[in-house]
C-alpha cells in the first residue's frame, strides 16, 4: 500500500502526497512547480487553455493524447507522464510547432498559444501528414478569442513532419515503464485534514489495485464519489457544486478497458474512454461513430468514459438515445454480487439511477444491428463542436415490404431522463412505412414529452423537434433505400 502518486512530468520523477493530491494537476503545475506555461482560463475543460500530453502505458509502451489539466486532478495520475508545454523545447530549440505559430503570426495575446501548441504536437505523434480537416478536427476543443483561427491552422499545416521528434525520442521511456510496472499494482489510500469553515473534514483518496479492493472500499464508504475520465465529476467539483470528502479512483483498475465481440454481443469496459471507442465503432456502429466525432472535443474524449456518461444520468448525455434504442444492459457489480440492468430500467428520474451507493459499472453490452435494422441518431446544438446537446434522439427501425414491423425511439432534452416514446412507437407498428405515417406520428410524440425552457432552447422549440425529427428520420431512411 502507497500513501503517494507516483507521476513523471517532463521525464523527472515526482512522488505526490497529501494534500496535493487533491489538486487539480493544472493548479500542481503552476503553483507548485513553476510550470506556468500551461494556462488556466475556463477550468471547465471548454477552451483548451490548459492542454498537456498524457503518456499512459499501453501493451507495455507509452502512449501520449491530449488532455485538459485543469479537470484532471492529481490523484488520477498515478504511473503516467506528462509532458507540459515546457517539455516541448527539446535541446534549447523551439518545437517546430512553436516557431511556425511565430512565423506565421499565429498569436497575439498569447493566452492560449500553449495550448494550441500542445494540441498540435499531440497531433504529429499520431499522424505525420496532416490535411486541413485533420488540424481543425484536433483543434476543435482549443479555442482563441483574438489572433482568429486561420493563422493558426496555417502554422501547424506549415510544419514539416521530419522536423517534430516523438515524445518517446525526447523522453525514452524503459526507465520510466519499469518505474510504472513496478509502482501499477500498489493499491494507494492518502488523506489530508482540510478546515472548511471551523469544521475539519478529513479528505480520503483510494486507488484499490482489484476489483475486489474497490467493492469493499465503496461498501465502506458509500458517499465516496468514483472518478473515472473526471469530465463531469471534477467540473462539478471546481465549480463548487459537489465536494466528495471521500475519492475513489479506477484509474488503476486492471482489465476493466476492453472492447470485445463476444458471441451475440459488443461488451464495453466501463473504463473504455470515447477515442477508443469512436476508433471502434467506426464499421461496428457508423451512425454512433459520427455522433462521437462531434462528442465534447479530443481532449474530452481521451479520458472521458463511457461509465461515467451513463453514470451522470444527464437527460443530454449522448451516448444515451443510442443505447436505449440498442436496448444495452449495464452490469452493476457490489459485495453483493453482480446484476445486469436494463438501460432503459437505469434511470428513475433526474440523477436518480438504479445504480445504488455500493455499486460500480463493471460492463456494458449491446447486441450489434442485424440485417433488417436502420438506425439514426440525431443530436441537435447551437454549435456543431464542444457544445451541449439541446436535444437528441435514437431512432430504430425494422420495416419489411414496406410495413414498420418494429421500431424504438428514445429522445434527449425533453425530460428529467432520456425518454423512450412508447405510444408512438405503439402507433407506428405495423403502419406502412411513409410520409403520413411519420407525419402523424410526429404529432403523436409531441404529446408524449413535456419539456422544459431553459438557457439553450424554448419548450416550444424542444416540442417541434420532436415532431421535426420523425420526418427527418422518413427522410433520412429513403436517401440511403428509396421509398
Ligand atoms: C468540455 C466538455 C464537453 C463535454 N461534451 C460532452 C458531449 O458532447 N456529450 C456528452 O454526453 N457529454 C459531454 N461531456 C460530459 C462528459 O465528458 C461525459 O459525460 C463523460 O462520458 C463522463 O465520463 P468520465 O469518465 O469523465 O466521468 P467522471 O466525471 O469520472 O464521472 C461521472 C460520474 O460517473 C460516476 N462514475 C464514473 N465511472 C463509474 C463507474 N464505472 N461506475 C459507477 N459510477 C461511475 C462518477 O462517480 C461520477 O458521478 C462534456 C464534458 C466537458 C467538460
Ligand atoms: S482552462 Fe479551459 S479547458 Fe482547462
Ligand atoms: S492569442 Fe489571444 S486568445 Fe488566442
Amino acid at each position: 500500500m502507497r500513501d503517494y502518486i507516483l507521476l513523471y512530468i517532463n521525464g523527472k520523477r515526482y512522488q505526490v502526497s497529501g494534500e496535493q493530491i487533491f489538486q487539480p494537476f493544472s493548479d500542481f503545475l503552476r503553483h507548485e512547480q513553476g510550470l506556468t506555461g500551461t494556462k488556466v482560463v475556463c477550468a471547465e475543460g471548454d477552451c483548451g487553455a490548459c492542454t498537456a500530453l498524457l503518456g499512459t502505458v499501453k501493451n507495455h509502451e507509452l502512449i501520449y493524447e491530449i488532455f485538459n489539466t485543469c479537470i484532471y486532478y492529481v490523484y488520477q495520475l498515478d504511473c503516467q507522464h506528462v509532458v507540459t508545454i515546457e517539455g516541448l523545447k527539446a535541446n534549447g530549440h523551439l518545437h517546430a510547432v512553436q516557431q511556425s505559430m511565430i512565423d506565421h503570426f499565429s498569436s497575439q495575446c498569447g493566452y492560449c498559444t500553449p495550448g494550441f501548441v500542445v494540441a498540435a504536437a499531440g497531433m504529429f505523434e499520431k499522424k505525420n501528414v496532416l490535411s486541413e480537416q485533420d488540424v481543425r478536427y484536433g483543434l476543435t476543443g482549443n479555442l482563441c478569442r483574438c489572433t482568429g483561427y486561420q493563422p493558426i491552422i496555417q502554422a501547424v499545416l506549415a510544419v514539416a513532419p521530419d522536423t517534430v521528434p516523438s515524445i518517446a525520442e525526447c523522453f525514452p521511456s524503459s526507465a520510466m515503464l519499469q518505474d510504472f510496472e513496478q509502482h501499477t499494482t500498489d493499491s494507494i489510500a492518502a488523506h489530508y485534514e482540510e478546515t472548511i469553515t471551523g469544521k475539519s473534514v478529513i479528505k480520503k483518496f483510494f486507488n484499490p489495485a482489484t476489483l475486489q479492493e474497490i467493492l469493499d472500499c465503496k461498501k465502506q464508504y458509500p458517499a465516496a464519489a468514483f472518478v473515472a475520465g473526471g469530465t463531469d465529476i471534477s467540473v462539478q467539483m471546481n465549480k463548487g457544486k459537489v465536494h466528495p470528502d471521500t475519492i475513489i479512483s479506477l484509474s488503476n483498475l486492471p482489465n476493466l478497458d476492453f472492447i470485445k465481440r463476444q458471441e451475440e454481443y459488443v461488451r464495453i469496459g466501463p473504463k473504455v474512454c470515447w477515442a477508443e471507442l469512436e476508433h471502434f465503432c467506426k464499421n461496428t456502429f457508423p451512425e454512433w461513430h459520427k455522433t462521437l466525432t462531434v462528442f465534447g472535443s479530443p481532449q474530452i474524449r481521451n479520458v472521458g468514459t463511457i461509465a461515467g456518461n451513463i453514470a451522470n444520468a444527464s437527460p443530454v448525455g449522448d451516448s444515451l438515445p443510442f443505447l436505449f434504442v440498442m436496448n444495452a444492459e449495464v452490469e452493476l457489480s457490489s459485495v453483493h454480487g453482480k446484476r445486469w440492468v436494463d438501460i432503459n430500467d437505469f434511470y428513475h428520474g433526474y440523477k436518480n439511477t438504479e445504480m445504488t451507493k455500493e455499486e460500480l459499472i463493471t460492463e456494458i453490452r449491446l447486441a450489434p444491428l442485424n440485417a433488417v435494422q436502420k438506425m439514426k441518431l440525431y443530436k441537435v446544438s447551437k454549435r456543431k463542436d464542444l457544445d451541449i446537446a439541446i436535444f437528441t434522439a435514437g431512432i430504430l427501425l425494422e420495416e419489411m415490404d414496406g410495413v414498420i414491423q418494429n421500431i424504438r425511439i428514445a429522445y434527449g432534452g425533453v425530460g428529467p431522463v432520456v425518454l423512450r416514446l412508447l405510444e408512438t412507437e405503439a402507433f407506428l407498428k405495423k403502419k406502412q412505412f411513409c410520409l403520413e405515417t411519420f407525419r402523424e406520428a410526429g404529432k403523436l410524440a409531441r404529446g408524449e414529452i413535456t419539456p422544459i425552457s431553459d438557457v439553450r432552447a424554448s419548450a416550444e422549440y424542444r416540442l417541434q423537434l420532436s415532431e421535426n425529427i420523425l420526418l427527418q428520420f422518413y427522410y433520412d431512411v429513403c436517401e440511403e433505400q428509396p421509398c
